[in-house]
Order: structure tokens, then C-alpha cells, then sequence
């Protein structure tokens, strides 16, 4: 991956800056997820908490981006070992902001910080999924750096037809 990732958000007000996530947040983290996705998991976020918030230190990370005491965004990823024959790689597979925090520098801030955390253990490819209609995040990504890798997702519908 190139090394876009842009430091300096440009947001007024206070300061931005990305830290773990803590489970106050858990609220504005799940009302942020249904602006975007519009559905309300709490639980599913109990759950993520758990496994990537508490016990997440080291090989997982759940990051917020915070101005004040307001939650602008969230990021989330994982080292994965070994998956498809692949060196360990750091995965991201979650990262949403805020609808009037966006264009300020918050996304490139949070992506930027999971790198980090990733470098500090020797990895060197970041990877994420994204669907192929979503130009957003798509622009989003490659303005980070990120471009096609060399491992293709395939899948298959199973279940009853
Ligand atoms: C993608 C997302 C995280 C970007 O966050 P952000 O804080 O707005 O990103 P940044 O301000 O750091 O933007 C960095 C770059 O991304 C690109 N970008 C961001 N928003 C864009 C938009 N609306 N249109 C085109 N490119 C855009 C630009 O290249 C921008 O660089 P620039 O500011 O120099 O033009 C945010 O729009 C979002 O949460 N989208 C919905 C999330 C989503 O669909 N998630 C899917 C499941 S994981």
C-alpha cells in the first residue's frame, strides 16, 4: 500500500483524535452504524465490543475518533495469520463517520491510526473488502493508497433454493 494516509483532519472545533474505543461509546457507535446501514444491532455491537474492544489489545483494534466527548467515527480491523496462504496481514473491515463529520480529514485519521498499529508489529499489506457499488468508500480507499491486491473474494448462494 502507498503511504497516503493523511494525518491532519481538517475539522474545526476541537481537536480530533483517535483512541480505543471504551463502552460509553458503544451507544453512538450503534446510532452511527444505522445511519448507514439503518439498522439498530445493539447486540451485534455488544459482541464486537467484546471481542475487539476489552479483549482487543495487541492483534485487534477498535478505534474511535473523538472531538470533545462526541464520537465522529470508528474504525475496526485485525492482524490475520496465515488466511489463504497469505503473510500475516492487517485486515480492515469496518470504518464509518459521522454524515457531518466527513471531508474533514476524520476517515483518513482513523485509517491512518490502524495502520500504525499494524506497522508496530511487523505487518506489511492492509487489506479490507468493500462492495463493488460503493463508490464512496471505494474513492475513500484509494485515495489512502490502497489498489487491487492479488487475492479475488469468490462466493456462492447455498441453502435451500
Ligand atoms: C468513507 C468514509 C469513511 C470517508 O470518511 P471521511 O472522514 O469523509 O474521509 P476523509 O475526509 O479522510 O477523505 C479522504 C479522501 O477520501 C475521498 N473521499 C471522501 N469522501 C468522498 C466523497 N464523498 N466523494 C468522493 N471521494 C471522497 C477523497 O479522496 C478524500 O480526500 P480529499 O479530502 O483530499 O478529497 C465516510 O464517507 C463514510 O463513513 N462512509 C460510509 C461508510 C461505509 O459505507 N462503510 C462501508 C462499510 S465498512
Amino acid at each position: 500500500m502507498a503511504g497516503r494516509i493523511a494525518p491532519h483532519p481538517k475539522t474545526d472545533g476541537p481537536a480530533v483524535r483517535v483512541r480505543a474505543v471504551r463502552h460509553a461509546d458503544l451507544p453512538e457507535v450503534i446510532a452511527l452504524d444505522a445511519t448507514v446501514t439503518g439498522l439498530h444491532k445493539a447486540d451485534y455491537w455488544q459482541r464486537v465490543y467484546r471481542r475487539y474492544g476489552v479483549n482487543g489489545q495487541g492483534l485487534r483494534h477498535f478505534l474511535v475518533a473523538v472531538a470533545g466527548a462526541r464520537v465522529l467515527g470508528f474504525v475496526i480491523g485485525e492482524v490475520r495469520d496465515w488466511e489463504f496462504g497469505s503473510p500475516p496481514c492487517g485486515w480492515v473491515f469496518a470504518i464509518d463517520v459521522d454524515p457531518r463529520a466527513r471531508q474533514k480529514g476524520v476517515g483518513s485519521q482513523l485509517l491512518g491510526a490502524m495502520r500504525e498499529r499494524f506497522e508496530h508489529v511487523g505487518v506489511r499489506i492492509l487489506r479490507t473488502m468493500l462492495a463493488s457499488d460503493n463508490q464512496l468508500i471505494l474513492s475513500f480507499f484509494r485515495s489512502q493508497g490502497l489498489r487491487a491486491g492479488r487475492l479475488i473474494p469468490l462466493e456462492l448462494e447455498i441453502g435451500p433454493t
